[in-house]
């Protein structure tokens, strides 16, 4: 049957690719040639055992680490040449929430646009309306509009990691990198930290697709629940790149075996 050819769905953009990043602690390689790539909207769990390399991968990612080779870009740009603004494009999430607990949660959330504010505003801590507005929308996209004014360290756990994700998402990031989000949460608590996580990447973003999340983990059942691609680390080489449904008995023992 003729007809109108059917639109070809354009692939989704690559957010972040990363090529051949090695780095040596004192002679000790801790990552060998790692390299992966993760497009708009895709959720992907880092998964290996302990001292595969994980953290240091996600310090890379966020240029907070200059790998000895290799390459890291977000959106095409080499993370190593971003400055200020720029470098927000990467919202990160660590395991112990990394909050100023004597500030109120729309506080926390209004130091993620720091970088956004000439520093002598931000310093004294006089924010545009507009970045107020956005804060609150990013608290309400959490859940926690109705804890803005509160103090944070008065906030549960989950709570925390949620201000956390407000104050990443108030970057207006590409990308959210996430070392061992749920790690310090109880199970069901992680499990609703992850499945907003995904619903963020999930969420349409303009044209060109949804925040991107890389995300540790060490639970194996959150990484099959949560994300489309396990990529796995193991004595700082990826020895597992594939799509969550793939990831089965042989992959996990490729990774733990014998840990
Ligand atoms: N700052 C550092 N100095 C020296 N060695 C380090 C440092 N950071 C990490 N390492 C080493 O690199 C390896 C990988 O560690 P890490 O990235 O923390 O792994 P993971 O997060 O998967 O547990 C380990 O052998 C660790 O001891
Ligand atoms: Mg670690």
């Amino acid at each position: 049957m003729d007809g109108p050819p059917l639109p070809t769905p354009l692939p989704a953009p690559i957010r972040l690719a990363a090529a051949g990043i090695t780095k040596s602690f004192d002679g000790r390689t801790a990552l060998a040639d790692v390299g992966f790539s993760v497009t708009a909207g895709e959720v992907v769990a880092v998964l290996g055992p302990s001292g595969a390399g994980k953290t240091t991968l996600f310090r890379c990612l966020t240029g907070l680490v200059a790998p000895d080779a290799g390459q890291v870009r977000v959106d095409g740009d080499d993370i190593t040449r971003l400055r200020g603004r720029a470098r927000r494009r990467v919202g990160v999430v660590f395991q112990q929430f990394n909050l100023v607990g004597r500030l109120t949660a729309l506080d926390n959330v209004l130091a993620g646009r720091l970088g956004h504010v000439p520093a002598w505003r931000g310093w004294l801590r006089r924010f545009e309306r507009a970045d107020r507005l956005l804060a609150l929308e990013c608290l309400d996209r959490v859940g926690l509009l109705a804890h803005a004014g509160q103090r944070a360290d008065r906030l549960s756990g989950g709570q925390q990691q949620r201000v956390a994700i407000a104050r990443a998402l108030a970057q207006r990031p590409s990308l959210i990198v996430a070392d061992e989000p749920v790690a310090s949460l109880d199970p069901a608590t992680g499990a609703g930290v992850l499945d907003l996580l995904r619903g963020i990447a999930r969420a349409p973003q303009g044209n060109d697709g949804g925040v991107s999340v890389v995300c540790s983990l060490h639970q194996v059942d959150f990484a099959r629940a949560f994300a489309d691609r396990v990529v796995g680390l193991r004595d700082g080489r990826v020895l597992v790149d594939v799509p969550t449904a793939r990831f089965d008995t042989d992959a996990y023992t490729r990774l733990y075996g014998g840990t």
